[in-house]
């Protein structure tokens, strides 16, 4: 029962397509003027008519009936208040019988997105730099695929570039095979820190760490073997993480999968007339778009990361055939993306509009909390498995009694993790706080996860609701339902801004809605049909925040 798609439908307005007309339909929050709101401004510019003057037009050609049973113009704005009781028996209904489906759409059916997200640098370690990417980019290909898209996941490695050579030299000097299998990231590391100060008082390392690098370019059977086993051991370290944050990839083409599709590139921009050389180096000037130059070749005819994202973005197309191709990387990366749109659209690549940086903001722990100061990076993992540890040091302390306390406090650990990083506009930087995620009055994970806790038991004593007459709802019983109707339109939203806060958001919300329901309303009372229908609003409320959580990666537990 979408309310909002219905009143467009039955507005018709000339010249507006019924979903922008019902994208601008409100639920405003105070109810008594209506359930829902059209604000008319829109429309003035193109009806010609100021918007008290279509607000009245369009209410008195509206026609009411059993579904929307009054509207009202006030001030340019048109009210329009439902049958809520009809409203809600439709909604439950939907909500029960569509279970962990309801929320899916179909609006994708037929269309493909790629998503380029993680993105981690081989030999690296993970650390909380990428819990952003990795956590926001895993959501929205879940969003995405929850409404009806193709979605194909992409960790575009970094596993291309001079570090490499330096990586054999450093294991030819100071390593072993079964030093790095044991060492595994750590060793690799801990060798190439060596690297970079030796390499300080001899040179000549440099020079050979590029030979080693054009060896493993030229497909040198030694040198790749190597480069596969440092790819494999990071690749093993990391999917550890991934599999706690419930993170998957359909691909794994990274940097140097583009070795051989680049020639290609550099062909077709010199056909096109786009490059210049400039210091002996290959560019394309940007100037007259206000950039500076992208750089393709470098004087040695070695190609740079753009180069590589230029072929990516061919090979994406002509693979995926994507109606869109998003990039979930950190905001300091602007530039480069903007360039190579740019170099893109000037190559006649009428698809360049369709790829998006989805930029985001830095996470950092709060001062103090770890290590930082002493120029250590903070590892991801360290950071899951001190929140799992703190969560499960509240868990006993709440529910010394509680079984299987290992599982729930992975569930809200990670989870608190997860939502903690999302919780916010992605755009902005935030402060890692492990109290803030983990408390459990706050708008956190564990208050979400511990009012789902709330339905089971409230379903599991009371047992499954049966048939019920929609009665006259109360404030906190109609606020419930309110919300619940709004979970379709919010992950529309969330797709279609990238921004999987609004679902945090959202189920904060819905959670809250629910605790003031809770607390307001004796929910297994005496009259049998008031009781079912609290029941079906608890069975409702607790599959619409599991659907949420599980669109954004996150595990919910029974019992807490
Ligand atoms: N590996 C890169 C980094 O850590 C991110 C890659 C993002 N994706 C891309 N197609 N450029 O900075």
């Amino acid at each position: 029962m979408d309310c909002k798609q219905y009143i467009a439908e039955k507005l018709n307005i000339e010249n507006f397509d019924i979903n922008t007309v019902a994208g601008y339909i409100e639920t405003p929050p105070d109810t008594t003027l209506g359930d829902y709101a059209l604000p008319c401004f829109f429309l003035a510019k193109i009806l010609r008519s100021s918007p008290v003057k279509i607000a009245e037009t369009l209410k008195d050609k509206f026609t009411i009936d059993e579904v929307i049973t009054e509207v009202n113009a006030v001030g340019g704005y048109l009210n329009f208040k439902i049958d809520r009781k009809s409203f809600a028996a439709e909604l439950l209904k939907e909500i029960a019988l569509k279970g962990e489906n309801y929320g899916a759409d179909t609006v994708g059916a037929g269309k493909t997105v790629c998503i380029d997200y993680s993105s981690i640098n081989i030999a690296k370690p993970f650390h909380i730099g990428h819990l952003s990417t990795t956590v926001i980019g895993s959501a929205l290909c879940k969003i995405f695929r929850f409404l009806g898209y193709k979605v194909v996941g992409i960790n575009h490695l970094g596993d291309y570039g001079t570090q490499f050579g330096k990586l054999i030299v450093a294991y030819k000097l100071w390593s072993s095979r079964e030093q790095v299998l044991s060492g595994r990231l750590k060793e690799l590391t801990r060798i190439y820190v060596k690297f970079h100060e030796e390499a300080k008082l001899n040179p000549a390392l440099d020079d050979e760490a590029r030979h080693y690098f054009h060896l493993i370019e030229q497909g040198d059977k030694e040198s790749n073997e190597l480069f596969n086993l440092f790819k494999k051991i990071t690749l093993e370290e990391v999917d550890r993480i991934y599999e706690m944050l419930n993170v998957t990839f359909d691909s794994y083409a990274g940097e140097s999968f583009y070795n051989d599709k680049m020639a290609a590139v550099v062909r077709e921009l010199k056909e096109k007339n786009l490059l210049t050389v400039s210091d002996g180096a290959s560019i394309v000037d940007l100037s007259a778009y206000d950039m500076p130059p992208c750089l393709i070749l470098k004087s040695d005819g070695s190609s740079l990361y753009a180069t590589r994202d230029i072929a990516a973005a061919i090979y994406r197309k002509n693979t995926y055939d994507f109606d869109k191709c998003l990039y979930v990387v950190a905001y300091q990366q602007n530039l480069h993306f903007k360039q190579f749109f740019k170099v893109l659209e000037l190559m006649g690549k009428s698809w360049a509009k369709d790829l998006v940086h989805v930029a985001y903001g830095m996470v950092s722990l709060e001062s103090g909390s770890m290590s930082t100061r002493e120029g250590k990076v903070v590892l991801l993992e360290d950071v899951i498995n001190k929140t799992v540890e703190k969560a499960y040091k509240v868990i006993e302390e709440k529910n010394p009694e509680l079984k299987n306390k290992d599982k729930t406090a992975r569930a809200v650990g990670t989870g608190a993790v997860i939502f903690g990083a999302l919780s916010n506009n992605k755009i902005k930087d935030i402060v890692f706080s492990y109290d803030r995620v983990l408390s459990f009055e706050g708008e956190t994970c564990p208050y979400v996860q511990y009012t789902i806790t709330r339905c089971f038991s409230v379903l599991k004593k009371a047992g499954k609701p049966k048939a019920f007459v929609c009665p006259d709802m109360c404030q906190a019983e109609y606020a419930v339902i309110s919300e619940l109707g709004k979970f379709s339109d919010v992950i529309k939203s969330a797709a279609e801004k990238y921004e999987p806060s609004y679902i945090t958001r959202y189920a904060i919300d819905l959670a809250q809605a629910f605790s003031k329901f809770y607390i307001d309303c004796k929910i297994a009372c005496e009259d049998e049909n008031t009781r079912n229908f609290r029941l079906a609003l608890t069975r409702a409320v607790k599959t619409v925040l599991i659907n949420a959580l599980t669109l954004l990666g996150i595990d919910y537990v029974e019992e807490m």
